[in-house]
């Protein structure tokens, strides 16, 4: 991209309001991850000036700033300020200012129906029923949406919404959670139908300066082929995930808690006969468990009893949140990890150190101290990391 392109978009790109940047999820995207984007393109398709690539959600353009890639290029957004803007920045584009997830159809793009066509872009993810910053998300942009794309998420909307156009390729920026929570994977059941993801790479949310105070959490550089056979949860647990300056991972390489134990509330689960020893509090993904505590005293809409049998894998799970900021960015979205059979071995050890240091615990179990339980608790740790991400997250343990 220009040098005085680049230069004019980073000047401009901060029109919006704290609230309005929430609701329309305008965090634009650095070059470096544009070029990442364009790289995976070239590599997988050969000839891309057969296509003409639109970005629905452009914003300023910075998915659109290539000169004679592809036969047209088309942006639209829904801010008329970010379009007025990328028209004075970007020449030979087709602007158009509409609700991108409305009457969604090739005409109101401009693109004819024989037209092959790339998607490409960052859009907007903002979980309309998420609690983060909730009071100030606009619910109303819900109604303005296609009752067939509708979802509680625009990105997940936006998604939907390209295969509505039919797009050949879909090359997008999207939160990795889409694909890899089975419940969102199950949202996007009919783009999942008719696109395989055939490439992608990973990268951090803190490659955008806007989102970089907050935890970082995984988003994919996606690439999907539009395919007959689409693409079933199986395909993602097999896929190899590439993570940008890191390795690859696979879901199926990783045993989660969540084969042993309940995550969600189970009050109506309970037999009469059961009686649990204690409290936790709903489990959700790794980066939920840094912000959530563990064992609680309350009876609440997100309680989890736990019967005396199970109340190791608890303690493994308090545990396993001293060391979350151990773990790698682009698992924050997984269930906790879990290797069973080193786990076994010592699970005492995790009992303890449970018992002796949440306060929760403390007032409710005795336990007997157990030598050298600190440092046997590290070195599963150091073990589990090495094996699964490499040496360099198994440095500065004991
Ligand atoms: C994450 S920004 C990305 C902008 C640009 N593609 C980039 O990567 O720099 C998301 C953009 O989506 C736009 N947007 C949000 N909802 C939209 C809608 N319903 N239709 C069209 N654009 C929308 C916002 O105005 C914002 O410019």
């Amino acid at each position: 991209m220009a040098k005085k392109i680049v230069k004019a978009m980073n000047r401009n790109q901060k029109h919006l309001n704290h609230i309005d940047t929430i609701n329309l999820g305008s965090y634009y995207t650095p070059e470096v991850i544009v070029d990442l984007a364009y790289s995976i393109l070239q590599k997988n398709i050969k000839n891309i000036k057969d296509f003409s690539i639109i970005d629905s959600s452009c914003g300023y353009g910075s998915f659109l700033a290539r000169k004679n890639i592809a036969k047209r290029l088309i942006g639209a957004d829904i801010d008329q300020k970010a379009i007025s803007e990328a028209k004075k920045i970007i020449g030979e584009v087709d602007f158009i200012c509409q609700n991108s997830l409305l009457n969604v159809s090739r005409p109101s793009l401009t693109i004819k129906n024989d037209e092959k066509i790339i998607t490409i872009g960052n859009p907007p993810y903002n979980d309309t029923t998420s609690i983060i910053r909730n009071s100030i998300k606009d619910t109303s942009i819900q109604d303005k949406i296609d009752a067939d794309i509708k979802t509680r998420d625009l990105g997940m909307s936006f998604l939907l919404s390209y295969d509505k156009l039919k797009a050949d390729y879909v090359c997008v920026l999207h939160p990795l959670s889409y694909l890899i929570k089975k419940a969102n994977f199950a949202l996007l059941s009919k783009f999942a139908k008719n696109y395989k993801l055939i490439d992608g790479i990973i990268i951090s949310s803190h490659e955008f300066s806007d989102t970089s105070r907050g935890m970082a959490f995984p988003i994919l550089i996606a690439l999907y082929k539009r395919d007959e056979q689409g693409m079933g949860y199986d395909y993602i647990q097999n896929y190899q995930f590439k993570v940008k300056d890191d390795g690859v991972f696979r879901l199926k390489d990783f045993d989660t808690i969540v084969n042993y134990v309940q995550k969600y509330p189970n009050k109506k689960f309970l037999n009469k006969n059961d009686r649990p020893v204690a409290k936790f509090w709903t489990l959700r993904d790794i980066n939920a468990l840094k912000r959530n505590r563990t064992f609680i005293n309350e009876d609440t809409y997100n309680t989890v009893y736990v019967l005396m049998e199970k109340l190791p894998y608890y303690c493994y799970i308090d545990i396993f949140k001293q060391y979350t900021d151990r773990m790698p960015y682009f698992i924050g979205n997984c269930d906790v990890i879990i290797d069973n059979e080193k786990f076994g071995k010592i699970k005492e050890c995790f009992i303890a150190q449970s018992v002796h240091t949440n306060p929760v615990l403390k007032n409710k179990f005795k336990f007997r101290e157990i030598p050298g339980a600190k440092l046997k608790i590290d070195n599963y740790f150091k073990e589990l990391l090495e094996s699964k991400f490499g040496k360099k997250y198994a440095t500065n343990f004991n």
